[in-house]
């Protein structure tokens, strides 16, 4: 009985520090125990005080005329060479940032302080049963969510630009879904089936311009500001997030492709599909969210609501004197 005990004890017991040593983390859907809930435990950052994904309260928003349009470089040239697409394990991405093409994709302007380049683009999304944004608006969750990350330019590698408050710079898209394709999509929608696996990937059949994958050109001054991290461990704390207004349009069954091709790490023999590869919103604290100059939504009510009101108005005080005086 003793001597059973004392070998249980030494077989199980590098079993248990290895979990809880291993430095993995997931996804609740994969794993309730290195689900976001415990990422803090593998890195202190991710329970720090300015963490992303955050709730855009659009009732609390405040106005910045500093954040006109974002200037986008290279967004509309398909550059040469290949993108190479990957199941990370966690998310499916395109690695942007191969050779001398990516130095031509770049953002700045729009409040951004400084020029940033383009690295990889990603998504975060749901199950067939639920919304799998990260951001979340006025508490709701959205279908889908793009992430375009960027490095400052002043940074030669990412470890160096997670040393600065300011080295990243990430755009968020909301998807909405649609009963008809985003034909935009069909090269990466296409890929997802040789990416089935953790670890897979594949080189796309062609590049192309990355504003196809974006709302039009005229929708992008719209958008919101604030200060936060990577939405993954190690949570750093070192991105500008930018948030726009108008989602992108998917097809529901491009959509679908997403949460039903692609899958988990494998643990023992079931494979595991990747769903619900978001990380819920996190507590805002002191921060605040900007809107842009051309923003719909800002602080108390949305200019919607404001136009419906002024529209009537002026309407009245433009016809007022035609209709009275003969
Ligand atoms: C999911 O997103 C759609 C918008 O595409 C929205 O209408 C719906 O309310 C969302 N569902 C939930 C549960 O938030
Ligand atoms: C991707 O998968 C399709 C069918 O599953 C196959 O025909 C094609 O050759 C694959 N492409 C690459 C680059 O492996
Ligand atoms: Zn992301």
């Amino acid at each position: 009985m003793g001597m059973q005990w004392l070998a249980i004890t030494f077989l199980a017991l590098p079993l248990v520090v290895r979990a809880a040593a291993g430095g993995q983390w997931c996804y609740d859907s994969q794993d309730p125990e290195c689900g976001p809930s415990h990422w803090k435990e593998l890195k202190a950052t991710c329970g720090g005080d300015k963490q992303s994904p955050v709730n855009i309260d659009r009732r609390q928003l405040h106005r910045d005329g500093g954040l006109g349009d974002i200037l986008f470089e290279g967004y509309d040239q398909a550059p040469p060479g290949k993108w190479k697409l990957t199941n990370d394990g966690h998310t499916v991405m395109l690695s942007l940032a191969s050779e001398l093409a990516s130095e031509h994709i770049a953002i700045s302007g729009g409040g951004l302080p400084g020029r940033y380049r383009a690295l990889q683009l990603h998504f975060h999304w749901g199950s067939p049963a639920r919304n799998g944004s990260e951001h979340t608006l006025d508490g709701h969750q959205l279908p889908m969510e793009l992430h375009i990350v960027h490095i400052n330019v002043k940074y030669r590698t990412l470890a160096e630009a997670k040393g600065h408050p300011n080295g990243l710079a990430v755009l968020g898209f909301f998807f909405q879904v649609s009963d008809t394709s985003n034909t935009n999509y069909n090269t990466i929608v296409a890929g997802l089936r040789n990416i089935s696996r953790a670890g897979d990937s594949v080189d796309l059949a062609s590049t192309f311009r990355l504003s196809t994958l974006l709302p039009g050109a005229s929708q992008l001054s719209g958008y919101y500001r604030y200060q936060g991290s990577l939405t993954t461990p190690d949570c750093s704390e070192v991105v500008v997030w930018t948030i726009f207004e108008e989602p992108v349009e998917i097809g529901r069954e491009q959509l679908q492709a997403f949460v039903s091709t692609l899958h988990f790490p494998a643990v023992g023999p079931a494979l595991l599909k990747m769903t619900n590869n978001f990380r819920p919103p996190q507590p805002l604290h002191s921060r605040k969210v900007f809107a842009s100059r051309a923003a719909t939504a800002s602080g108390g009510s949305p200019r919607r609501g404001c136009c419906q009101l002024v529209t009537p108005l002026l309407l009245l005080a433009l016809l007022g004197p035609c209709t009275i005086t003969p």
